[in-house]
């Protein structure tokens, strides 16, 4: 660091457990930006002053997470179009002094599947399991894939049909509501089946959101979650010879566009995963 040094970071509470400064200052390291990244705990309350702080401080870019990603939309100058439609921000740039928000975690998610399990999601049939904070993006990011239906299911029926109008509404999503009784029916004709919701997710390792053996061998199974990389549901969609997609994509390329829209360069995507997992790993 020298006084040149352009400052990021990402404001949550908690934040303690965040991977993101050891992946993006991974990623300053590669590129030889001169650039650092830091972790601040924000209480609610003081959002309004942490984006001030940004502002006095002259920091270049801000992630966002919980449970900031919607209050902090007050604070901002501009607001892209997809974090609009998905009610949303993930990731503040500083331009100039004009503080703009976009919501990464959507696209970051379809460039990872389509990166490492389905290149094309044009004319494929879609479930998407959940209907909360995560389930937005991801839903808005498929839908401009073009694919030929895109069903979100929900254990609260109201909430997925909320959703799915909302998506309708807002951007001409074609999402739609199905009861979570019909999940067996939509699961067996899934091109890709998506678990947003956290079963599955440590320590309830053993969980499934859906029955696996209702997916089609050669389908692709994709999860959200990342601790365990591997979940319940991947590993038993593998074992009937479903393709599979964990989450660490998501959140490495989540990083990734964020980095690009700061630095507009291509982010090191590699090496940033390569340093996530060597934190889980150890190695
Ligand atoms: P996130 O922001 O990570 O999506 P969230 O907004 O709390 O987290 O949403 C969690 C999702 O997991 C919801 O869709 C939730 O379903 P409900 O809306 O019915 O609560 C879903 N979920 C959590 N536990 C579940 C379970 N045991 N079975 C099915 N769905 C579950």
């Amino acid at each position: 660091m020298d006084s040149n040094t352009v400052m990021y970071g990402v404001i949550g509470d908690p934040i303690g457990h965040s991977k993101s400064p050891l992946m993006q200052n991974r990623a300053f390291r590669e590129t030889g930006v001169n650039g650092t990244y830091a972790a601040f705990r924000v209480k609610p309350e003081r959002l309004g002053e942490a984006v001030a702080g940004m502002r006095a401080l002259g920091f270049r870019g801000l992630n966002v997470t919980i449970p900031h990603k919607v209050d902090v939309m007050a604070y901002l100058d501009a607001i892209d179009e997809g974090a609009m439609a998905i009610g949303a921000v993930n990731t503040i740039v500083n331009e100039n002094g004009r503080l703009v928000g976009y919501n990464t975690d959507g696209i970051g998610y379809v460039r990872s599947l389509k990166e490492e399990a389905e290149p094309e999601l044009a004319g494929k049939k879609i479930v998407v399991l959940g209907a909360g904070g995560a389930a937005r993006g991801i839903l808005w990011a498929l839908n401009r894939e073009r694919p030929a239906s895109l069903l979100v299911a929900n254990r609260t029926w109201d909430k997925a049909k909320a959703l799915a109008d909302h998506l309708g509404e807002g951007s001409g999503s074609i999402a739609k509501a199905i009861r979570w009784e019909e999940l067996r029916e939509a699961c067996l004709e899934a091109d890709v089946v998506v678990n947003t919701t956290s079963v599955g997710m440590a320590p309830n390792v053993s969980e499934t959101p859906v029955d696996p053996a209702w997916l089609k061998p050669g389908a692709v199974a994709s999860d959200l979650i990342y601790n365990p990389l591997t979940t319940a549901f991947l590993q038993q969609a593998q074992e009937r010879g479903c393709r599979i997609h964990g989450g660490l994509g998501m959140f490495v390329y989540q990083g990734a566009y964020a980095f690009e829209y700061w630095t507009g360069q291509p982010a090191p995507a590699a090496a940033m995963r390569e340093e996530v997992l060597a934190s889980f790993t150890g190695k």
